[in-house]
């Protein structure tokens, strides 16, 4: 998650937030409902995972140990500190963006403390501990992907310096949100926003009405991406090393290049595309589902 607003708006209580916007978890404030609520979020999005996810995710998972209740994030920071050195901070909702790459710079992942209400299983406007943790938190036990993910905050900040910050946005949209790897097995998901989602899962490895083309770090950070449907552009990486190659290096050139470069098209194919193929023979996939949030990126 990450966003740019910090209102009366929003649906968190930022008035006991820190400096740095972190909160107090409060876990025993969750209520048997919630508890109830977690566990169908959980139950449900573990039933396609198998042969949707990739295998550095479906390890964090597990790791993460979080099937039968709302996780404490204090104790999942244990784990997640021994394995890649990252932890877990409590924050009450979107946070601004310069806050938001600090904590990633400091391998400290924001985690919204409150939970969706039932009505909202499938749809909500902000996201919440189940997008969070469930779509974020496995993958940070890779260390190559944690590793990326901290180098990516220690861009953005750049970034902001540079008056980039919706390319940097881009990147982290189809990457860390709606990312897909290939692997032996096959085409998977590695992205929060598609993993955390019931009907984007199955939709962005399969659906003919996506494109599927693979990563290349210009033409992601000057694709537009939707907020409000699911997405029509989805970037393909071989190899989770991939991301760090690409984001390691000096970006100011490039960056005040593509600050005035033309914005892409995400429903259109642009020159030098490499298509990859879906999963499945695809078939079309009913777009009238609404789509959970993915992260509150300021719309480039
Ligand atoms: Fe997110």
């Amino acid at each position: 998650m990450y966003g740019a607003h910090t209102s009366s708006a929003l649906r968190g209580d930022y008035r006991r937030a820190r400096a740095d916007f972190t909160v107090e978890q409060g876990w025993h404030r969750y209520s048997a409902a919630d508890q109830v609520l977690w566990r169908r979020l959980y139950e449900r999005q573990c039933r396609q995972l198998a042969d949707s996810a990739c295998e550095a995710y479906i390890d964090g998972l597990a790791r993460a140990g979080s099937a039968t209740r709302i996780p404490d994030l204090k104790a999942v920071s244990d784990a997640l500190t021994a394995a890649t050195g990252w932890r877990l901070v409590a924050v009450p909702g979107f946070i601004p963006d310069a806050q938001f790459f600090a904590h990633l710079a400091a391998r400290q992942f924001p985690v919204t403390v409150w939970l969706r209400k039932p009505e909202e299983i499938d749809y909500l406007v902000e996201p919440d501990i189940f997008h969070d943790f469930f779509g974020h938190v496995p993958m940070l036990f890779d260390p190559h992907f944690a590793d990326f993910v901290q180098r990516y905050g220690e861009q953005g900040l750049h970034a902001i310096t540079l008056d980039a910050l919706p390319l940097v946005a881009r990147l982290y949209w189809y990457t860390v949100e709606f990312g897909l790897i290939e692997t032996p097995k096959g085409l998977r998901a590695y992205g929060a926003g598609i993993l955390s989602s019931a009907g984007e899962t199955a939709y962005a490895l399969d659906s003919a009405q996506a494109l599927r083309i693979r990563f290349d770090l210009q033409r992601c950070m000057r694709t537009r991406y939707r907020i409000d449907a699911f997405q029509k552009t989805y970037f393909v990486i071989q190899s989770l090393d991939q991301l760090m190659a690409a984001i390691d290096q000096d970006l100011d050139l490039l960056l005040t290049q593509l600050r005035s470069a033309p914005e892409l098209d995400p429903e259109h194919l642009a020159p030098g595309d490499r298509i990859v193929a879906p999963r499945r023979s695809a078939m079309p996939i009913p777009m009238s589902k609404p789509v959970p949030p993915p992260a509150g990126v300021a719309t480039p």
